[in-house]
């Protein structure tokens, strides 16, 4: 059987969801981890493939292989369960770009943590599975909020709150996105790690930023309820200039978003960590191929589509 986890987009909120401001994201289910399940002899023990990088790991069972991913969160789930490790080859591979805002990590640990739990024949609730992948992306992204694993492990669009139960977004009318890749890789950890210094250091500046950016998401939780577009690409807008203001974006992600400005979406800004990475732009269905185009001769080096439905 095949395991596997979407990717993530952050549609309002990145950034001031890790002090406490809520932020709203949504599955990209079409692109995914996968992680399949090979059984092998007794005595074999447990191994990792990563099929993108041509490498097979062995996993340690007595200690934490922390420079690995892969091998981490199918350590952690067997410590965290008490469970012996089976005699499997879990065969891992992604098609979500790296490093690009977009959640590949959280994807993998998914996929990953589900074959260890096929493989085990064990079957967990989804927030304890979320609550085990959260302390997996802590190993690797500093002081991470939890919306990204709770996206790709539910797959559900969410009002994101640090700390409070989760909760499904409410949506009025199909939405359609069309995602912009900068190309430029950008570890989420950097971009999180200044802006806590920004904030540390002179916050009658920036504090009233992700007060701010708190302000627009609750006020597109009421857009999106509504079906209220227009409104909607207005909030998005404005969150991409408070982004700026907070130092995360950059000389690409700003050109992105001027050209599906340019070629008629409703509202765009970048997605995610920000300094590289995605940005996402809100078009009329009937103005999505032009907004595909503009982004591609602005430099994109991908582009997708999704659409978040009632
Ligand atoms: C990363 O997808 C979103 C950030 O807000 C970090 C986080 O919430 O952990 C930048």
């Amino acid at each position: 059987m095949s395991n596997s986890a979407p990717a993530k987009i952050i549609l309002l909120g990145e950034h001031a969801v890790v002090y406490g401001k809520p932020a709203i994201a949504v599955p990209l289910s079409t692109l995914r981890a996968q992680a399949v399940v090979e059984w092998l002899e007794a005595g074999a023990g447990l191994h990792i493939e990563a099929v993108d990088l041509n490498e097979v790991l062995p996993v340690a069972i007595n200690a934490e292989t922390v420079d690995n991913a892969l091998a981490l969160t199918a350590q952690k789930i067997l410590k965290v369960l008490g469970l012996a490790p089976p005699d499997a080859l879990i065969r891992v591979s992604s098609t979500i770009p790296m490093a690009s805002g977009l959640g590949s990590g959280a994807a993998v640990s998914t996929a990953v943590a589900r074959a260890v739990l096929e493989a085990t024949g064990t079957h967990i609730s989804t927030e304890q599975l979320n609550s085990i992948i959260y302390e997996i992306e802590k190993v690797y992204h500093g002081t991470p909020s939890g919306i990204d694993n709770t996206v790709i492990v539910t797959e559900k669009p969410v009002y994101f709150v640090r700390g409070a139960p989760i909760e499904t977004l409410e949506i009025g009318t199909a939405l359609t996105f069309v995602i912009g890749d900068t190309g430029d890789a950008s570890p989420t950890k950097l971009a999180v790690g200044d802006v806590r210094e920004l904030v540390r250091h002179q916050p009658t500046q920036f504090q009233p930023i992700l007060d701010g950016i708190g302000g627009i998401v609750a006020a597109a939780r009421e857009a999106i309820r509504t079906g209220d577009v227009v409104a909607l690409g207005e909030l998005m807008t404005q969150n991409h200039a408070y982004l700026q203001a907070l130092t995360v974006s950059s000389a690409s992600l700003d050109g992105l978003v001027e050209a599906a400005m340019a070629a008629g979406a409703i509202g765009a800004k970048l997605s995610g960590g920000g300094r590289g990475g995605n940005m996402i732009a809100l078009t009329r269905p009937d103005n999505a191929e032009e907004i595909h185009k503009a982004l591609k001769k602005a430099g994109a080096v991908h582009t997708y589509q999704t659409e978040v439905k009632p």
